[in-house]
């Protein structure tokens, strides 16, 4: 397999280029204009407009009725996921601060999925055996603490249904992948995890974006 740079080509991706690919393909409407907007104090770590519209897409290709987030911020994300749930589906997103969560909760109501989104507080290791009885599902997202991310993806990988979807963000890790680190050798057990259960790919986002259809 050839090296990554054994490939010609320079990266085009300037920032006048995102805003332009952002406003055609991902505009938002009203709801995900609320969600993207992060009060004071809490850190503005929510997915890109263009990746956000690409979790929309995986999902609806996928026809993904039952869906997991863990990480949910201030909904940012979840609203994407709750746009693609086929009817009838529902979305579960795990937060372990109950302020992001509480504000999640009025962003998701303003955006319409009151209903099909609950926000659940707590730390994703203990709230994910509590889904279980949902199981299994259609696809989960993963992007909450980096060092649990191989725990994470096991668990997905165990409650997902056969051509499910495990998607994991920031799987670059910022730039640390391949350091000798706690969150580093988990993210690199979560990347072979993926690797070995499904049929994946780090999409090369700017944060790098796991996408693996499970066998
Ligand atoms: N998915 C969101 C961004 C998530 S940012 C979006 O794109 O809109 C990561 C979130 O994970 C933060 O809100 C943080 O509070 C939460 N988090 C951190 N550790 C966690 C844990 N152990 N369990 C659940 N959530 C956690
Ligand atoms: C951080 C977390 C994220 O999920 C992200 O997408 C960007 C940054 C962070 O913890 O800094
Ligand atoms: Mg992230």
């Amino acid at each position: 397999m050839a090296d990554s740079d054994t490939r010609a080509g320079e990266r085009h991706a300037t920032v006048p280029i995102l805003d332009y690919v952002n406003r055609v393909h991902a505009a938002h409407d009203a709801g995900l204009a609320r969600a993207f907007e992060v009060p004071d104090g809490i850190p503005a770590i929510q997915v890109s407009p263009s990746d956000g519209k690409l979790l929309e897409l995986l999902l609806r290709l996928a026809g993904a009725a039952k869906v997991v987030e863990v990480g949910t911020l201030v909904g940012y994300s979840a609203v994407h996921l709750a746009r693609a749930l086929a009817p009838g589906g529902h979305l579960w997103s795990i937060e372990f601060d109950p302020h992001h969560a509480e504000v999640a909760r009025g962003n998701l109501a303003a955006a319409g999925f009151a209903d099909r989104v609950t926000v659940l507080v707590g730390a994703g290791r203990d709230v994910l055996p509590t889904l279980e009885s949902h199981a299994p599902f259609d696809a989960v997202f993963i992007d909450a603490d980096k060092v649990n991310y191989h725990h994470y993806g096991k668990w997905a990988i165990d409650h997902l249904r056969r051509g499910g979807l495990v998607l994991g963000d920031n799987a670059y890790l910022f730039g640390e992948l391949l350091h000798d680190t706690d969150r580093g050798h988990a993210m690199r057990s979560f990347h072979e995890l993926v690797a070995a259960s499904c049929d994946s790919v780090c999409a090369t986002t700017p944060e790098g974006l796991v996408i693996g259809i499970k066998r």
